[in-house]
């Protein structure tokens, strides 16, 4: 047994993978493998420093110290191998909300953003919901493994209008790692395009043996001010309620748009709990994230030879991330008949291929971050199903 095994009663906690499910499925009564958090506690050394902090009873408004900058900047570089100076460092409350900001501060209306379908589904909402236009450099499929199109991707970015690229590194849904030469390919794209090179980090952590995570910005020197790395330490261990994300932005000028408008929108205050906790994760949380990553690797690979005996469904390994991308194809229905029958037979929840774009059609996203026996209830219950509808 380990400390990933216990099975945690989730209920009552306002969890959206949990509680709100009626409004994705019509129904609350499944078990949830969808929203990307993990089923597991804390490591007990933060649940303490949160405690402590508790304690003290007063929550008044919060700076983030030099620790917290320092903490990110040594694990970039222990971790990832990656130096940042810390005034390439700023805070933002998630991802989401800072690729939002991008968009507005770096694009006009009208311009167009590339992104590599399929793909994390608000990649499509914050380009369309801030006016600009989606440029699909659509991954290909070959041999069970998803590659990018370069010579698609080089006459996309040549387009005058388009102004930006948002990569996902590793990728969500695919699991895909990018190695060295893909990234080296992705960066020089943009960079001779002018096309300003947002890239999302937040799975950086979550990589299996032998692959490895390499941060884009890292590639190479004459890119990297034409880069801009969005991280998170949410999905690593699970505190995505904390709102800890961060930027790394190599040039000065664009940290200093970014700044101002982070103080204009009275941002740049910190959430008591996650000024507390980040730096001490990230002091001390490296031995934690390993056996979190063996715990996931044995889930995934179990995972992925269950699944392949089920007649019409296959998978792969996933290099990166606890999200396994399942290719239903083969049992030829169509996207309802589909999730009828994982919601409705089998009364899992799953995010549905389509989600993540046209080409995700006739795939379901399982997330694999929990217990070994929640993950096998809801295979066998997805195997079932598949088996009575045969
Ligand atoms: C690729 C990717 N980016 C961003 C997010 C969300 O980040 P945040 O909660 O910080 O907005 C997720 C969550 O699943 C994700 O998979």
């Amino acid at each position: 047994m380990t400390i990933f095994d216990e099975r945690i009663d989730r209920s009552n906690t306002s969890s959206v993978k949990y509680e709100e499910m009626d409004v994705k499925f019509g129904r609350n009564d499944l078990i949830p493998y969808w929203v990307a958090d993990m089923d597991f506690r804390l490591p007990e050394f933060a649940i303490k420093t949160m405690q402590k902090r508790l304690e003290h009873g007063i929550f008044g408004y919060t700076k983030r110290e030099e620790d917290y900058y320092d903490s990110i900047v040594n694990w970039l570089y222990t971790q990832h191998g990656l130096k940042v100076d810390k005034e390439c460092v700023e805070y933002g409350p998630g991802v989401v909300f800072l690729l939002n900001m991008m968009i507005r501060k770096f694009t006009a209306e009208g311009d167009k953003i590339i992104i590599q379908p399929p793909v994390y589904y608000p990649f499509f909402k914050v380009i369309e919901g801030n006016g600009r236009v989606i440029l699909e450099n659509t991954l290909i499929l070959e041999d069970g493994k998803y590659k990018i199109n370069f010579i698609d991707l080089e006459s996309k970015a040549k387009d005058p209008k388009c102004k930006m690229m948002i990569f996902c590194s590793p990728h969500n849904p695919v699991g895909r790692v990018w190695n060295k030469n893909e990234l080296e390919k992705v960066a020089k794209i943009c960079y001779e395009n002018n096309v300003l090179l947002i890239s999302d980090e937040i799975h950086f952590d979550l990589v299996f043996p032998p692959n490895k995570h390499i941060p884009i910005v890292g590639v190479n020197e004459k890119y990297k001010e034409n880069i801009i790395t969005c991280t998170s330490p949410s999905k690593t261990f699970n505190i995505a309620g904390l709102h800890s994300a961060y930027w790394i932005i190599f040039d000065k000028e664009k940290m200093d748009i970014y700044k101002n408008e982070l103080g204009l929108l009275d941002l740049n205050r910190s959430n008591v709990f996650s000024r507390e906790v980040t730096p001490e994760l990230y002091k001390n949380g490296a031995k934690w994230v390993g056996d979190l990553v063996r715990y996931l690797l044995d889930n995934r690979n179990y995972a992925v030879s269950f699944i392949n005996k089920i007649p019409g469904l296959k998978t792969n390994f996933v290099e990166g991330t606890y999200l396994l991308w399942i290719d239903c194809r083969d049992l030829g229905l169509n996207t309802n008949e589909l999730n009828d029958l994982f919601v409705n037979k089998a009364k899992v929840a799953l995010d549905s291929g389509d989600w993540f774009g046209e080409t995700g059609k006739g795939f379901m996203r399982l997330n694999f971050a929990c217990s070994k026996s929640m993950l096998e209830e809801g295979l066998n219950r997805i195997k079932s199903a598949v088996i009575q509808m045969n």
